[in-house]
């Protein structure tokens, strides 16, 4: 399996560039890379000067660099269309309303996910060490990582735990075929629920895959990184680096209207990193007088971005999600765990215990955390909140303490 580097930002920051930049700089160390777009607004051949396939080729003139160009509505059509139509027949078959069979059978962001596994095939396929991804904008992209959990759920609860009672209810009261095509459509199914398994291991496992997230230093720009950062966090996703791109350049001693000019607009600029700081190592890239287009001006901007360094491992910016600390064995034991998540003063904050889990509502994102085991034989008896995430106090409960 390869290590993947899935790059997102809003639209229009440099996610393309930069990734694109990452890959070649990456080939031309000698550790091959494959860059694939997942962004429905194809840009990726532009920015490397080449016409792109579906299908990973070499990019010329750069040993070891890959690109493709992943086709969701293609992939859309090929996995989901047959079993999408099979499906609604099924139902329709089982007595459920035409319109009802229509909602059921769609399914939301099937193309984005369908496009991140592909991703994960490349990842595994492939002569290339490192896959990196140019991912569409941040809002989609998190919808997008928290896919294959939503996704697998939905699936769980319409169909293949109820696979055996479906299809006895397939057998009374619909036609004779129907129970074989609901097999078929259940084990098509479960294929399905298998890959987006596969698929959210790898997203969750920092090991071999980590986000970048391009910024430009705008106004407002730093609460909501810190947004993103704690929404990523919240799905367990590694951060592993904060890229600003454009960055004026200081026109140093030089006088005059122009100099005058980059100057402030420079000092705005240094204004808004300054106020991200605490999450971390922040990389810079210039704001390049012309658009850096073609392997030798992406090579250029890598530089800026990774100097001497290997484009490969950053620094993690995010820590692990849970930490449990605490002592003592008795019913006077108290230990605490730590939620590392990046909020900031405004961020609404719920948390609730929700037997064995730990419901965590963070600015209207929900998830369930699993308690360590230990844990699960405490009460909780506070939560406190900070800048770099929640500790939340327990005791044990005397009912289950021995
Ligand atoms: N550091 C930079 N200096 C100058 N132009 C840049 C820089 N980074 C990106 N661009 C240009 O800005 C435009 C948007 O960049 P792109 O990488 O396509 O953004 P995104 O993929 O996030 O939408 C492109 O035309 C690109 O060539
Ligand atoms: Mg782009």
């Amino acid at each position: 399996m390869s290590r993947v580097l899935l790059f997102t930002g809003k639209g229009g920051v440099g996610k393309t560039t930069l990734s694109a930049a990452t890959a070649a700089s990456l080939a031309a160390h000698g550790r091959k890379a494959l860059v694939v777009s997942t962004d429905p607004a194809h840009s990726l051949g532009d920015a490397l000067d080449v016409r792109l396939g579906a299908e990973p080729s070499e990019v010329d003139g750069a040993a070891g660099l890959f690109a493709c160009q992943i086709d969701p509505r293609g992939l859309v059509d090929e996995a989901w269309g047959d079993l999408r139509g099979h499906l609604r027949t099924v139902l329709a078959g089982a007595g459920v309303d035409e319109l009802d069979a229509e909602e059921l059978t769609v399914l939301p962001g099937v193309e984005e996910l369908l496009a991140l596994a592909e991703v994960r095939r490349l990842a595994a396929s492939g002569p290339w060490e490192v896959v990196v991804v140019d991912c569409g904008p941040t809002a989609e992209t998190l919808r997008l990582l928290s896919l294959p959990e939503a996704f697998a759920g939905y699936l769980e609860r319409l169909f293949p735990t109820h696979r055996r009672v479906v299809r006895g209810l397939l057998a009374g009261v619909a036609g004779t075929g129907s129970v074989e095509k609901w097999d078929a459509t259940a084990d098509a199914l479960s294929r399905l629920a298998e890959r987006l398994d596969a698929l959210r291991s790898m997203l969750a496992d920092s090991s071999s895959c980590s986000v970048r997230l391009v910024l430009t230093p705008e106004r407002v720009v730093a609460a909501e990184t810190r947004r993103t950062l704690t929404a990523l966090a919240l799905q367990g996703i590694r951060v592993d680096s904060v890229i600003a791109n454009r960055l004026v350049p200081s026109p140093g001693a030089a006088r005059g209207a122009a100099a005058s000019w980059l100057r402030t607009r420079r000092q705005e600029q240094d204004a808004v990193l300054a106020e991200l700081t605490g999450i971390g190592e922040i990389r810079t890239v210039d704001h390049r007088a012309s658009e850096p287009v073609g392997v030798p001006a992406l090579l250029e901007v890598a530089e800026q971005l990774y100097g001497d360094s290997d484009p490969l491992p950053g620094a993690a910016v995010s820590e692990s999600l849970l930490e449990v600390s605490g002592s003592g064995r008795g019913l006077d034991a108290r230990y605490s765990l730590r939620i590392a998540l990046p909020l900031s003063d405004d961020t609404e904050l719920d948390l609730a215990r929700v037997s064995d889990d730990l419901a965590l509502t963070v600015d209207g994102r929900r998830r369930l955390v699993a308690l360590p085991s230990l844990l699960r034989r405490c009460i909780v008896t506070g939560a406190e909140m900070d800048s770099g995430g929640v500790t939340v106090g327990f005791r044990p409960d005397p009912s289950l303490w021995r």
